[in-house]
């Protein structure tokens, strides 16, 4: 399937301050120089913000993260989990279309979202709230056929369960979570074969629907405000716990719970800025080396290149090296060793990055081989 943009875009993204924090210490998980790593979670964060992922979106990330707009927009049109056209306002079905789903009754889900929603995927309803699409086995097989909305699966789904589903969320409710035949789990149709003496001590949910159930949030969109920046992940640079790490706002008592972990974890205040690793990394000392680069005054005939054409390059360093006086390719494709050792070592933030993007081989490219066989050979790598 061909992944495009969508040709309607709007005219800018931001993320919200909440959103923003969040993805500065998702940055923070890498080492200094790699942050373009963190490029999978601030794509998600930004679509589940505004429901699909649009051109200024993606552009705002990789200027984030440094990296090339071609770069992000590859990672963007490659992942069939992000959606480059707008979706339902309420909700996205995600049916499973896959062989337990297919051989349950997963066409017959289908059916029901062509005559509810629209006759086709990715089509928005006449409403504009609803949208859906047919998606690879999602992992829930023994509970087929099932559907996603939202983070929260919905399994053992008959043709009836999905309609009432959709007029529930259309009428402005929020479905339950799990299995529509009352399965906690994935135990046997029939029932338990074994441990069936503690069958009577189970919670009334399992834990992923326990958590919806409780948070109430199957098809909200997310805006991160409900997430405290004192997380404990968040100011330790560590993995978030499986569940939180997620975008789901935290319930209050799971937020208590991360307060408490926060102040167990680490004594600074709570509101330390979550960028502070970044800050430091942008600060620490390092030996300049090697000889500054001849620059111009000015661009030639007033028109500097887009140096983020160059893998490696993103705003920042682009902004740094007009501060060199380098606003041209050719500059950059003339510099000899003592050049790069010196981009290398007077870069903000991105140390070494110069030698290890290898700017002088790409723009010597762009001069000797134009553009366009130029981002040719950006597809793979090959400088
Ligand atoms: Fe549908 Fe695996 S086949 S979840």
């Amino acid at each position: 399937m061909l992944r495009r943009l969508h040709h309607e875009q709007p005219a800018s993204f931001e993320f919200t301050p909440a959103n923003l924090a969040w993805a500065q210490a998702q940055m923070t998980k890498f080492p200094v120089g790699r942050q373009a790593s963190a490029i999978i979670p601030l794509l998600f964060r930004a679509q589940e913000q505004e429901g699909w992922l649009s051109k200024p979106a993606i552009e705002t990330v990789a200027d984030m993260l440094g990296m090339p707009y071609i770069r992000a927009l590859e990672v963007a049109t490659f992942y069939f989990m992000f959606q480059l056209a707008p979706v339902g306002s309420v909700a996205h079905i995600q049916i499973c279309g896959t062989t337990s789903c297919m051989i349950c009754g997963a066409e017959d889900l289908m059916k029901v979202c062509r005559e509810k929603i629209a006759p086709h995927p990715y089509e928005l309803s006449a409403d504009g709230k609803f949208s859906w699409e047919e998606v690879e086995c999602l992992g829930a097989c023994a509970n087929a056929p099932m559907a996603q909305i939202g983070k929260d699966y919905f399994e053992d789904l008959t043709e009836a369960g999905l309609a009432s589903l959709i007029d529930t969320m259309a009428a402005g409710g929020t479905p339950k979570a799990g299995s529509e035949t009352g399965r906690f789990s994935s135990e046997p149709v029939s029932g338990l074969t074994s441990c069936t003496e503690t069958a009577g001590e189970k919670e009334a949910h399992n834990g992923s629907v326990a958590r919806a159930v409780g948070i109430g949030d199957s098809i909200k969109r997310i805006d991160g405000t409900e997430v405290p920046l004192s997380a404990p992940w968040q100011m330790s640079g560590q993995h978030a716990p499986i569940g939180i790490m997620g975008t789901r706002p935290m319930s209050a008592v799971q937020q208590v719970a991360a307060e408490k972990a926060a102040k167990a974890a680490a004594p600074a205040p709570a509101a330390a800025p979550v960028a502070a690793p970044v800050a430091e990394a942008e600060e620490a000392p390092v030996e300049s080396q090697g000889t500054k680069p001849a620059g111009l005054a000015a661009p030639r005939d007033g028109q500097a290149d887009d140096l983020k054409k160059i893998e490696g390059i993103g705003p920042v360093l682009e902004a740094k090296l007009n501060e060199w006086g380098v606003f041209h390719f050719d500059q950059i494709a003339a510099w000899g060793p003592e050049e790069v050792a010196f981009a290398d070592t007077n870069v903000p933030r991105f140390k070494g990055r110069c030698t290890r993007d290898k700017w002088v081989a790409q723009a010597k490219i762009i001069v000797e081989e134009g553009m366009e066989r130029f981002l040719e050979r950006a597809k793979t790598n090959d400088y």
